[in-house]
């Protein structure tokens, strides 16, 4: 029907998967190229395939988080920021992205992941069956490091609370740690990405997958295959179906 302007769930997979589109190599959370976005699958899940959670909490919500942060000047990072890049999706999702923090793109925009490397995050959700409307995705630091600089440590440690919270609002079964800040982060530990990922740890009591960066994954795609793992690991434990993959023409 629409023809090229909607993938469907398997050929998302398989670019994905196949370290396809990528185009050319980046070295930054985001390009200033307008982002080619993944729409949703033809054949989304079913509805039911990420209800809501059952667990929910009676006092602490996105609501109230957001107005704790305020218009934030706890640390250096709101000199130069654009706006508060708080977090985007379902409020009671049952899988919560987690990444580092705001690039050129979201700290236009408002929104997290809405970069390339947004792009290729949005392709791995797709290649699960689910849509970004399913999930909640939110970063670390809530205001962009200038120049895309890694966030520092007082940054990080002023931001860490409203991290930590939204996850007790959203409540999620499963959170996903988008790379090192992220995974180092919420486990409290200093172990490189490479040795966290591909293992269950756990954050307050809730399953905690750490996988790639979608910007590390743009720089080196061989690493694909070992996030797509992660991400069917997800899956099981989610209780949902691995998407089959389409058949090689
Ligand atoms: N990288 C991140 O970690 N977060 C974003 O929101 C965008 C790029």
């Amino acid at each position: 029907m629409v023809g090229g302007l909607r993938a469907t769930v398997e050929d998302a997979r398989d670019s994905f998967v196949d370290g396809f589109p990528m185009g050319a190599r980046s070295t930054e959370r985001s390009a200033n190229a307008e982002p080619v976005i993944v729409l949703p699958a033809t054949t989304p899940p079913t509805p039911s395939a990420l209800a809501t959670s059952t667990e929910r909490s009676p006092t602490i919500t996105l609501a109230s988080v957001r107005e704790e942060i305020g218009d934030c000047r706890r640390c250096k990072l709101c000199e130069r920021r654009t706006q508060i890049v708080f977090g985007v999706g379902k409020a009671d999702a049952r899988l919560m992205f987690v990444g580092e923090g705001p690039g050129e793109d979201e700290d236009r925009k408002g929104e997290p992941f809405v970069g390339r490397a947004g792009q290729l995050l949005t392709e791995i959700i797709t290649a699960m069956g689910l849509l970004r409307s399913d999930v909640y995705i939110a970063n670390v630091v809530k205001c962009r490091p200038p120049g895309n600089r890694n966030p520092e440590p007082d940054e990080i440690a002023a931001c860490q609370p409203f991290l930590f919270s939204q996850i007790d609002a959203v409540r999620p079964d499963v959170i996903v740690a988008l790379g090192k800040f992220a995974a180092q982060t919420l486990l409290e530990t200093a172990t490189p990405i490479s040795k966290l990922r591909g293992t269950w740890h756990t954050f307050r009591g809730r399953r905690l997958m750490p996988t790639f960066h979608p910007s590390y994954l743009l720089r080196t795609p061989s690493d694909k295959k070992l996030c797509w793992e992660d991400m069917k690991a997800v899956l099981g434990e989610l209780g949902l179906p691995v998407p089959k993959a389409k058949p090689k023409a």
